[in-house]
């Protein structure tokens, strides 16, 4: 990958509705964290599965919602829509909530995720915000490790976000990212 390749930029609508729609955000995970609580808290414990799982963010539901967010970075590499970032920023407590953030699968493993993340964190300080705050799941294994990577912080969980008829095992984990 080189500098000349990767285009990060806001979002142009309706033209990138399109491709933001024909990006494949799901993944397979053959690791999930288990969230085990304990008297005084929770402790989160790496598993392998037998069978790996897979995962989908349908985004068509969400599309038209988009143009609604005060911040939104799309990622073009050669020239084709390959991530997308969405943020709100809540001025009460100036920590901006990260709703959307996705790679094509294809393009994945290339360090385009780091520089979307980094385009965003500084979107976000930018506008003031002293935090960037996210929720993803037990089961986003490559999810966790990336955030981890860039330096968020588990700051939280929910054990009952999820009906779990319909997301079975999937515990809601919050990030942090403090400027
Ligand atoms: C998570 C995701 C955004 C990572 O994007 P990416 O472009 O592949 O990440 P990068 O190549 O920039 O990697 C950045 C760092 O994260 C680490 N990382 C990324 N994927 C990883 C994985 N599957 N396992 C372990 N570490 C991983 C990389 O090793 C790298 O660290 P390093 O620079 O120290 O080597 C991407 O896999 C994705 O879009 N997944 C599906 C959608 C999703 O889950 N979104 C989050 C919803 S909450």
């Amino acid at each position: 990958m080189t500098v000349n390749d990767l285009l990060i930029r806001p979002l142009r609508w309706p033209d990138d509705s399109q491709p933001i729609l024909a990006l494949c955000t799901g993944f397979e995970s053959d690791t999930v964290y288990d969230v085990i609580a304990q008297v005084d808290g929770f402790k989160l414990v790496e598993r392998q599965l037998n069978q790996p799982l897979s995962k989908n963010y349908d985004l068509a539901d969400e599309l038209d919602t988009l143009p609604g967010f005060e911040r939104v970075l799309v990622a073009e590499y050669q020239q084709h829509l390959v991530g997308l970032a969405a943020f709100r920023p809540e001025r009460w407590n100036r920590r901006a909530n990260l709703v959307h953030f996705y790679l094509d699968d294809k393009v994945r493993g290339q360090g385009i995720g780091r520089q979307l993340m980094l385009a965003t964190l500084a979107e976000a300080q930018k506008m003031g915000m002293r935090a960037l705050w996210l929720e993803t799941q037990n089961v986003n294994y490559a999810a966790i490790q990336f955030y981890q990577k860039l330096d968020f912080k588990l700051c939280g969980l929910d054990t009952s976000l999820y009906d779990p008829s319909q997301l079975p095992g999937e515990i809601a984990l919050y990030f942090a990212y403090l400027f």
